[in-house]
C-alpha cells in the first residue's frame, strides 16, 4: 500500500501566518483571545485553548469582559465597524487578516468609489464577504453578494439598471463560478469592471488533489467538517474516486473501506495545518 500526498496541500500562507501571529502574541501578553475560531479546524482550535489558553470570543466587547489584553483577527478579516470597535477596547490588536484579503478589501474599496454597485461573487453569511461589502459601503457604493446562477437572475433587473458595476470575488470562489457569472453579466448586455481576487491556493489544492484522485484507489481528504474548502476539496476528488473519506483525525479512517486500496491519495483543505496530515500518513503507513 503506497500513500500519495497531493503536491499542494493543508495550510495556505494565510492560515499558517494567523498561527504563527497567535503563538507569537501568547508569549508576550498574558490573556490571548481570537474573535471568532482562528481557523475552521476543531483539532487545532482545541490545540490553542489546551497550551496557550487561547479561546476565542464572538465580539470585541466579550473579549474585554473575559480579562484579555490581546485580540487577533482571524485570516478572514473584519467589517469596518468591528475595526473601529476593536480600536477604542484600549487592549493590544493583532491583525491576522491575509494579506489576500486585505488585498479584496482594497480592490472593492477602489472600485466602489465609481461603481453605483459593486458585486462580490460570494456567500453573504461569510465572514470575509462581510468585512468586504463593509468596504465597499464605507466608499459609498452599494454591495451585491452573488454567489450562483440563481442569485444572479434574482438580481440581474436591477443590475442592469445600474450605470456602472464593479465586481470582486471571495478569495475561495472558484474560477469557474466566477467566471461564469462575469460572463452572464456581460451576455446580458452589462459591461462590468471585474477585478478576479480569488486566492490561488484553493485553486491551486483543487487542481493537485482532483489529479491524484485519477490514478489512486482511495481517497483521504483532511481537515475540519466545518471547513467549506476542506468539504468543497472531498466533492472534487469523490466525482473521480467513489472511495473517499473525509476525516478530522486518524481515529476516524474507516479501514474496512481501505482493504483493498493499492495507492491512497491524500489532500487536505487551506485550514488544516501539516502536523495533521503528517499524523494520518504516518498512521497509514504504520496500520495498513
Ligand atoms: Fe489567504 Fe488564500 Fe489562505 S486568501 S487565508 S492564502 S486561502
Amino acid at each position: 500500500m503506497k500513500v500519495l500526498v497531493a503536491k499542494k496541500a493543508g495550510a495556505c500562507f494565510g492560515v499558517n501566518r494567523s498561527l504563527d501571529l497567535v503563538t507569537q502574541a501568547t508569549t508576550k501578553f498574558k490573556k490571548v483571545v481570537t474573535l471568532g475560531d482562528l481557523i475552521h479546524n476543531p483539532a487545532t482550535v482545541a490545540q490553542l485553548r489546551e497550551e496557550y489558553g487561547v479561546v476565542s470570543v464572538n465580539s470585541p466587547s466579550e473579549a474585554v469582559e473575559c480579562g484579555a489584553d490581546c485580540v487577533v483577527v482571524r485570516s478572514h478579516g473584519v467589517t469596518i465597524h468591528v475595526e473601529e470597535e476593536l480600536c477604542a477596547l484600549g487592549i493590544e490588536v493583532v491583525d491576522a487578516t491575509c494579506p489576500h484579503v486585505k488585498f479584496v478589501q482594497k480592490a472593492a474599496f477602489e472600485l466602489a468609489k465609481t461603481c453605483d454597485v459593486v458585486v462580490v461573487v460570494g456567500r453573504a453569511d461569510h465572514p470575509e464577504v462581510r468585512g468586504v461589502c463593509s468596504y465597499i459601503v464605507s466608499a459609498g457604493s452599494t454591495p451585491v453578494c452573488i454567489s450562483s446562477q440563481d442569485e444572479l437572475q434574482q438580481n440581474l433587473v436591477a443590475l442592469q439598471k445600474c450605470n456602472s458595476v464593479g465586481v470582486v470575488s471571495q478569495t475561495t470562489q472558484s474560477s469557474k463560478t466566477f467566471q461564469n457569472i462575469v460572463n452572464s453579466m456581460k451576455e446580458c448586455g452589462m459591461n462590468p469592471q471585474v477585478k478576479n481576487t480569488i486566492c490561488a491556493a484553493t485553486s491551486q489544492r483543487q487542481a493537485a488533489a482532483e489529479e491524484l484522485s485519477h490514478n489512486v484507489d482511495a481517497f483521504i481528504i483532511v481537515g475540519g467538517k466545518n471547513s467549506s474548502n476542506t468539504t468543497h476539496l472531498a466533492d472534487i476528488v469523490a466525482k473521480n474516486c467513489r472511495n473517499t473519506q473525509h476525516v478530522e483525525s486518524p481515529d476516524e479512517i474507516d479501514f474496512l473501506a481501505l482493504r483493498n486500496a493499492n495507492t491512497i491519495g491524500l489532500s487536505a483543505g487551506a485550514s488544516t495545518p501539516r502536523g495533521q496530515i503528517e499524523a494520518i500518513v504516518d498512521f497509514l503507513n504504520s496500520n495498513l
